[in-house]
């Protein structure tokens, strides 16, 4: 992450109302415990061209930063912290456990780090989070990859897991693609998600089966798993989701036919890519119908036969 000609970082503290937060005594401690945690911050972060942390730390915004180095535990003492945001950035080492301790997080986003390790679990117990974004990092799950096909739970149980245990209703937006995850999707990923808007999983080392559970989150509208190795069928629950605007499925090994579900409201798709996969058989010739407003389509590099559909 050298070269990178523009780096931000946008490290916002959103503090409630001092009053608000009790008796005098207890502002003090919670300032000072804030202190603490912020000076460890500051003691982790190795590279700091110009001198923010020495200047405008205190400030709500700090931008436009070359800061290498690490997040440290302490992190995890900024209970009153909302949004934090350290994208574009070249931080390395592992995302601490102890963010899940930050109970009133609405925003964690990491993008374009270098992090590595897992993604805690902890951090998918947060109920006010609402948008996760750890793309383009180095983040893995350690688990063997035949793992998935036998049992997903155990993959769940040590890595992704976060995604179903969690219990957050107001989660609208997870990108974690491009990492170097492996495994599958848990087979209730969505269950405790019902609000998930946004599902980015592109270019991880993600397989096994997509999992039909998506179709819980009826907010979903973009699911983006292309280049992963998922394979099996594609999920008819899924199509038919009636929010559901951008899917894109390229670049995987999916099989089987491309089947719509009977009755449905396929109205809001907008584009279907499922390039650069093993799907076959006969396109459905209704194609054109069930999706009124498609204005992008996809399906090329599989194994279909038969007629291109009429309308
Ligand atoms: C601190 O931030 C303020 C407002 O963003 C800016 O005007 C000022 O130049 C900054 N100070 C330093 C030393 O960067
Ligand atoms: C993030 O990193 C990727 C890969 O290095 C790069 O292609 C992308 O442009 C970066 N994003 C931003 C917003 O700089
Ligand atoms: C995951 O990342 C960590 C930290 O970089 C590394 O030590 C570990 O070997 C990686 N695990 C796998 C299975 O790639
Ligand atoms: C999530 O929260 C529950 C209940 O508060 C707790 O029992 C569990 O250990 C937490 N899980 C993680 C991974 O922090
Ligand atoms: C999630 O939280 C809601 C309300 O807080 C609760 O009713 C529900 O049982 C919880 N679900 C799980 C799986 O913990
Ligand atoms: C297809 O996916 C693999 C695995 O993620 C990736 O390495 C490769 O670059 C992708 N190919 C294209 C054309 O995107
Ligand atoms: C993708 O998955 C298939 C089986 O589902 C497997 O045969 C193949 O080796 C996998 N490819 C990669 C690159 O892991
Ligand atoms: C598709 O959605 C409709 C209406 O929302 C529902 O009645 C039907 O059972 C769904 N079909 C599948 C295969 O999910
Ligand atoms: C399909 O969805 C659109 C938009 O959500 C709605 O206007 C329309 O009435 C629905 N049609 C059916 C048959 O459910």
């Amino acid at each position: 992450m050298g070269n990178i000609s523009k780096l931000l970082l946008l490290f916002s503290l959103q503090y409630c109302c001092f009053i608000a937060c009790g008796a005098l005594p207890t502002i003090f401690t919670s300032i000072s415990i804030d202190e603490s945690a912020l000076l460890a911050i500051k003691s982790q972060i190795t590279h700091d061209p110009y001198n923010i942390l020495a200047t405008n730390w205190t400030k709500e915004f700090i931008s436009t930063n070359y800061f290498y180095g690490f997040i440290p535990y302490e992190i995890g003492h900024l209970k009153r912290l909302r949004y934090l945001h350290m994208q574009l950035n070249a931080l390395s080492g592992q995302i601490p456990k102890s963010l899940g301790h930050l109970t009133r997080m609405e925003e964690l986003i990491l993008y374009n780090n270098s992090l590595s390790g897992p993604i805690p679990q902890s951090i998918f117990n947060i109920s006010s989070l609402r948008a996760i974004d750890l793309m383009y990092n180095f983040l893995n799950g350690t688990l063997p990859e035949d793992i998935c096909s036998t049992n997903c739970l155990a993959w769940a149980a040590g890595r992704l897991d976060m995604m179903s245990s969690g219990n957050s209703s107001v989660l609208e937006v997870i990108e974690i693609g491009v990492n170097e995850f492996y495994g599958c999707l848990p087979d209730d990923m969505c269950f405790s998600h019902p609000n998930l808007e946004w599902l980015e999983l592109t270019y991880t080392q993600l397989s096994g089966q997509i999992t039909s559970s998506l179709s819980h989150s009826r907010a979903l509208c973009r699911i983006h798993l292309s280049s992963n190795n998922f394979s099996g069928s594609i999920p008819p629950e899924i199509v038919n989701m009636s929010a559901l605007q951008v899917l894109l499925l390229s670049n995987n090994s999916l099989t089987g036919e491309l089947t719509l579900p009977s009755s449905s409201n396929l109205s809001a798709l907008k584009t279907l890519d499922s390039h650069r996969n093993l799907l076959s058989g006969s396109l459905p010739p209704d194609l054109g119908f069930r999706f009124p407003n498609l204005e992008v389509l996809n399906l090329g590099s599989n194994q279909f036969s038969g007629k291109i559909p009429a309308e």
